[in-house]
């Protein structure tokens, strides 16, 4: 598949498939999305230390911006991210986001270590890659929040189904979250069947509102 380097409105570079016409972030910012998204409305919902699974590392600009505020919190935080297609080499060393967060040593790092293990990258923040079909797994109830990055439903449909966000739940412990950009009533009334009391919030510039679902 053919992906293109873009840079989206707030100089944040993204990833563009052309196939699918889409893209991995908000063309309005893939920055100010991503922390207003799972950082603000996931990661911020506590102070406690937390364990996140995130659906789609992609670019790892999520593992990255939690990574960050992990050490300027001191707050512990083991992170899971599951991706299928991994994103190559050459497109990972051109994308600005160590740049921008003047931490570019760290953004490497999330991408050298290896896959299917779990590896302390500093005294707050371990992180466990796992390159599997989301589909071919089931978690244990052992997060506390959920980063759901997958492409938009309208765009890879297999990511959003009832079985999928059954597995979401289960993963979660009691209380945990499942954040995602999507706003979409259809993914609303599926998250609410699987058990998931769900809540809209305001959304990242460009969009007006985001999905909160809650493990009671
Ligand atoms: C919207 S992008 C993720 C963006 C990512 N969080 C980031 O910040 O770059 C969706 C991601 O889901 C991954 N994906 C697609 N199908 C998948 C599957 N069946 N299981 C796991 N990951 C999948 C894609 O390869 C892509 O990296």
């Amino acid at each position: 598949m053919n992906r293109t380097l873009i840079t989206t409105n707030d100089g944040s570079h993204s990833i563009r498939i052309d196939a699918m016409d889409e893209t991995y972030h908000s063309i309005h910012g893939a920055l100010q999305e991503a922390k207003h998204v799972f950082l603000k409305e996931g990661f911020y919902q506590s102070e406690d230390a937390v364990a996140i699974l995130e659906i789609g590392f992609g670019t790892g600009l999520n593992a990255f911006l939690t990574m960050l505020e992990a050490h300027k919190c001191a707050r512990q935080v083991e992170y899971v991210a599951v991706e299928k297609y991994p994103v190559a080499e050459e497109m990972l060393r051109v994308l600005n986001y160590g740049t921008l967060l003047h931490e570019a040593e760290w953004f490497d790092e999330l991408h050298v270590i290896n896959w299917e293990m779990r590896v302390p990258l500093s005294d707050y923040f371990a992180l466990t890659k796992l390159q599997k079909d989301i589909a071919d797994i089931d978690f244990e109830p052992r997060f506390h929040v959920i980063y759901f990055d997958a492409f938009a439903p309208d765009k890879q449909p297999e990511m959003w189904t009832p079985d999928v966000f059954e597995k979401m739940y289960k993963a979660l412990l009691p209380g945990g979250i499942l954040v995602t950009y999507c706003a979409k009533g259809q993914v609303k009334r599926d998250l609410k069947a699987a058990g998931f009391i769900v809540e809209s919030v305001p959304g990242p510039p460009g969009k007006r509102e985001m999905i909160r679902a809650r493990k009671d």
